[in-house]
């Protein structure tokens, strides 16, 4: 059993795979369309959506602080995902960098782990889309009723004081928006680099729309007291914002379409990683320069400083680039799941239906309904910041065992080419795993419990079936 767990998938057969008549991608991607699938992915909800509840819960202005140290987390972490990805530029991600070289148990858990980021990370952002859906329609004259736009609050059940329960209440608008992604993902769509582009470029033209127009307003004296929940507070929203960079690693995904992998790859991933960090920045000492971080308490903070300051036309054209630029986010993750699922089930690690393809879309369906369906009901149901907390540990947790793993590796496989060598190894590795454990211990303690029931539950599923029918069952053990 214990050489079982531990056996690995021989890096050659991942390769040859990627060879294989009728199974090779082209390679057509450059630095710069690498680049702008990582901003097509990154910049979402973390921007339009997350920084005002944070500064107002969390951080206060010191909300820019704590998109500085996230940054620097994913830094680190970014330059182990180059390293992986150029080594094993294999579809799959952390997934199968970790069934190639770290062991079957690692994958699985890291594969586990990546579906609860992706799964929380589709619901978080589907939620954001709906509140500036629901912005716009406002701005329109058309109000959705609260009813049909709110999760029930079930905090109160622990605590009568957060308000009422409000049972009847669901998020409909977000539920329906991932439905209709999931359904067009099951008829194939394909997210080519131009229709990205020109989402990447909406997505840029609206944040410095919004940093043209409003950075004349900035009262410095509201960045007084900077800190209000104390320096805590700025690392528990540093855990939480740090979402908004999720989506780098998605470029790693694309590693076997890139035309120069070993030197785009880690190109696209640090650069969309830099501009994302300098927009976040400027956005977050706007917001919080313009409006007293106690108001910033909703999901729609950019429109509600525009609001503020009677730009209502500007809020409008605002929501629209927002709503474009979040639904990119939202399909790439809503990609990006199923096909987890389905490499976990091609490798026999969960049952052989999930990796069924549509006989005539080729597209994997059932996970990819599946996935759609079990988004839409956590969506509907699930306040914004529980999904974020938890998305946040899930990556984190991905980042940790992808910085550890690159450390290890260059122990224990010495011999694999690295075309892309993260600098400074193991202190920079290090300081990822460090930084990264640390904004893990900044969430609060029933994050940690969620997380641990998520990973028990998918250990148990391990035991009692993937270790059973693992593909690699009678293959030799390495
Ligand atoms: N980074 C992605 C976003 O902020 C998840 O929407």
């Amino acid at each position: 059993m214990a050489d079982g767990i531990f056996r690995t998938k021989p890096l050659s057969h991942l390769l040859a795979a990627t060879e294989t008549e009728g199974q090779r991608l082209r390679k057509a991607l450059s630095a710069w369309d690498l680049t702008a699938i990582g901003i097509g992915c990154i910049i979402g909800v973390g921007i339009f959506v997350l920084p005002g509840v944070e500064a107002a819960k969390h951080a206060g202005p010191g909300i820019i602080v704590s998109f500085a140290v996230a940054a620097l987390a994913c830094a680190s972490s970014a330059l182990c995902y180059a390293e992986l990805a150029a080594m094993i530029p294999v579809s799959g991600s952390a997934y199968t960098y970790g069934y190639a070289t770290l062991g079957e148990i690692f994958a699985w858990i890291i594969g586990w782990d990546l579906v609860l980021e992706y799964m929380v990370g589709a619901s978080l952002v589907a939620i954001g889309w709906s509140a500036y859906l629901v912005n716009l329609l406002k701005g329109l004259g058309l109000h959705l009723p609260t009813y049909l736009t709110t999760a029930p609050n079930w905090e109160a059940i622990v605590d009568p004081s957060k308000g009422p329960l409000n049972l009847h209440t669901l998020n409909l608008p977000a539920a329906l928006v991932v439905m209709v992604i999931a359904a067009l993902l099951v008829r194939g769509i394909k997210e080519s680099s131009r229709v990205n582009l020109v989402v990447v470029i909406v997505k840029l033209a609206v944040i410095l729309a919004f940093i043209g127009l409003t950075v004349w307003y900035v009262k410095p004296s509201n960045w007084t007291p900077f800190a209000p929940f104390g320096w805590s507070g700025v690392m528990t929203a540093a855990a939480i914002v740090f979402l908004a960079y999720i989506g780098f690693d998605a470029v790693s995904t694309t590693a076997e379409e890139a035309r120069n992998p070993s030197r785009d790859l880690p190109i696209g991933i640090i650069a969309s990683l830099c501009v994302a960090t300098v927009l976040y920045m400027a956005v977050a000492a706007i917001m919080t320069g313009v409006v007293p971080y106690h108001e910033l308490g909703v999901a729609d903070p950019i429109a509600l400083v525009l609001n503020t300051l009677k730009m209502p036309w500007a809020s409008g054209m605002i929501s629209v680039g927002a709503l474009a630029g979040i639904t990119s986010v939202l399909l790439v993750l809503l990609l990006g799941q199923p096909r987890i699922l389905f490499a976990m089930s091609r490798d026999g690690l969960l049952p052989p239906i999930l990796c069924r393809v549509h006989r005539r879309f080729q597209t994997p369906h059932i996970t990819t309904w599946l996935t759609g369906g079990i988004v839409a009901v956590s969506a509907a149901l699930t306040p914004i910041h529980v999904v974020a907390e938890l998305c946040s540990i899930g990556t984190l947790f991905a980042f940790v065992i992808v910085c550890g793993g690159v450390i290890v590796l260059r122990y224990t496989r010495p011999e694999i080419p690295r075309p892309f060598k993260a600098p400074g190894s193991p202190v920079i590795p290090a300081i990822g795993v460090i930084l990264c454990v640390f904004l893990m211990g900044s969430l609060p303690l029933i994050t940690w419990a969620r997380f641990a029931i998520w990973l028990c539950v998918g250990l148990l599923i391990y035991v009692f079936y993937g270790v059973r029918h693992s593909g690699l069952n009678g293959a030799p053990a390495r």
